[in-house]
């Protein structure tokens, strides 16, 4: 059915505050809603129409805007709704006659990531929305069967819970090949937390059962161009950072880490360049929300974050082999970053990069809330003392434990939303442990304090190591690690 006029001022105040049919980025339901008008909008809704350009001008790219987060979806406004999406899959209609709001849904992209519930992300949703595999354990399985080792705990935990490729990559190592590790860190604040660690604790522990070369990317130039920072100073953050990273334990005979802002040119950037010429502004954004008021920079930086993914734009550790493959370990706001990679690959005669997820690390306040960098009670941080650690997760780490101690043992607290015990998920390898005190605190037994202990003790060793570590990095560690250098690679018949 056509728009009608009091549909179309519905619409034109939700563009009022809102990009797209779903907010900040576009999607299937942009096109869906554009279909159902058999005219141009009225001269008058300058919101809407501003909308009906926009959404009018993609062409091709049109295919490639992610699926709609719902979909039977609508836009109410003063108890009028224009229906956008209608579901016609009987089991989602039966289970909800209803109107979805757009807002209660989930936030993730790189520069936003809100939960709608305290127990955090939606994740299977996520791998539906984002079109990725799930880990599962045929491929849990066919990792212990090709490395020897049972799976990192991240793995096994579903802490790294998506991938794309993966497959591929094991069937590479299965007939003898190498591949390569890419991750990275935009330098944004000295103050690295513990979550910051869990793309890289991953990254080490396959760099060492896969023994291959590693690449990590500092986005100074990244963070330059979207903080109130001054170059200098993000380039400065870049090495701060990179002591921490090092401090990690990578293998310095295979590990190269380089600052954008002094590494990029060369080989990289005529990747870089190709990359360029291949995206469209309509498809950055499509995929990233850029406007016409983004800065420039803002609208290139995506192909810089892409090439690493490329051999060839390390020829001094790949000697120009183009098409040795990469795996991306990152937190799953990464992704747009290579959907877009794996989307031109192919058209520069690329291989695509594999990817393996991570789920979010939580905020002491709770999975829901957000963890900032500049809020020091938001979490754990890699500088913080023995004596803060056990303040703050006593203090502020959410607990999912009972009001009173006669209502815990009565009726247990809740693993799903209690902070520490999420954290220990992250942090105590011991699965037998782990599975002892959720049976006793879900059962009442185990109080949350004494919860709390266990993690603080965790915590205090984990950082008191790192810290050590870091004290021992020196100035000529950080030159070796970040010079351009071969790193061992051979690739074996
Ligand atoms: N953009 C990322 C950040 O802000 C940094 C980054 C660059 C990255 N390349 C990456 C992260 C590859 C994971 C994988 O933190």
């Amino acid at each position: 059915m056509p728009i009608t006029r009091k549909e179309e001022e519905v619409l034109n105040e939700h563009f009022l505050i809102n990009s797209y049919v779903e907010g900040f980025t576009v999607s299937q339901a942009d096109l869906c809603l554009l279909k159902q008008f058999t005219s141009l909008p009225s001269q008058d809704l300058i919101n809407l129409q501003r909308w009906h350009r926009h959404i009018a001008s993609f062409t091709e790219e049109k295919f490639i805007f992610p699926d709609s987060k719902s979909n039977n979806l609508s836009i109410i406004q003063n108890g009028i709704k224009v229906q956008i999406m209608v579901n016609t899959s009987e089991e989602n209609v039966a289970i909800d006659g209803n109107d979805f709001k757009v807002v209660e849904d989930d936030v993730v992209d790189p520069w936003n990531v809100q939960a709608a519930s305290n127990k955090g992300i939606d994740y299977d949703k996520l791998i539906d929305r984002f079109g990725s595999s799930r880990i599962d354990e045929a491929l849990l399985e066919r990792f212990e069967k090709l490395t020897g080792q049972k799976p990192h705990h991240f793995l096994r935990r579903g802490i790294f819970f998506s991938h794309r490729d993966m497959h591929r990559v094991l069937n590479l190592v299965e007939a003898g090949k190498k591949f390569f590790l890419y991750t990275g860190r935009g330098p944004s604040s000295e103050a690295m937390h513990v979550g910051h660690l869990i793309p890289f604790i991953m990254t080490k522990w396959l760099q060492d059962v896969f023994d291959v070369p590693l690449v990590i990317q500092l986005t100074d130039d990244e963070k330059y161009l979207w903080k109130d920072l001054k170059l200098e100073q993000c380039n400065k953050l870049a090495y701060e950072n990179a002591k921490d990273i090092i401090a990690v334990g990578f293998d310095r005979n295979k590990t190269f880490i380089f600052s954008d802002i002094d590494f990029v040119g060369g080989a990289f950037y005529k990747n870089v360049l190709m990359v360029q010429k291949h995206v469209t502004f309509n498809q950055v954004k499509g995929i990233f929300g850029f406007d016409e008021s983004s800065n420039i920079g803002k609208i290139m930086f995506p192909a810089i974050q892409a090439v690493p993914s490329f051999s060839s734009s390390f020829p001094f550790i790949f000697g120009g082999k183009k098409d040795v493959p990469c795996l991306i370990p990152c937190a799953i706001d990464q992704d747009p970053y290579f959907r877009m990679t794996r989307d031109v690959a192919p058209r520069l005669g690329f291989q695509k990069p594999a990817l393996i997820h991570s789920t979010f690390f939580p905020a002491l306040q709770g999975a829901s809330s957000k963890m900032s960098a500049s809020d020091e009670n938001s979490s754990i941080f890699l500088t913080d003392t023995a004596n803060q650690i056990k303040k703050k997760i006593n203090k502020y780490a959410f607990s999912g434990g009972r009001d009173t101690i006669e209502e815990h043992r009565e009726k247990g607290g809740d693993c799903e939303v209690d902070v520490s015990y999420m954290y220990l998920q992250f942090f105590m390898e011991d699965d037998d442990k782990l599975e002892n005190i959720h049976q006793q605190y879900s059962s009442g037994q185990m109080l949350t304090g004494e919860l709390k202990a266990e993690l603080i003790k965790i915590l205090q060793k984990l950082i008191g190591d790192h810290q050590e570590r870091r004290k021992n990095v020196t100035d000529n560690d950080i030159k070796e690690y970040m010079s351009p250098r071969p790193l061992n690679f051979i690739e074996s018949k």
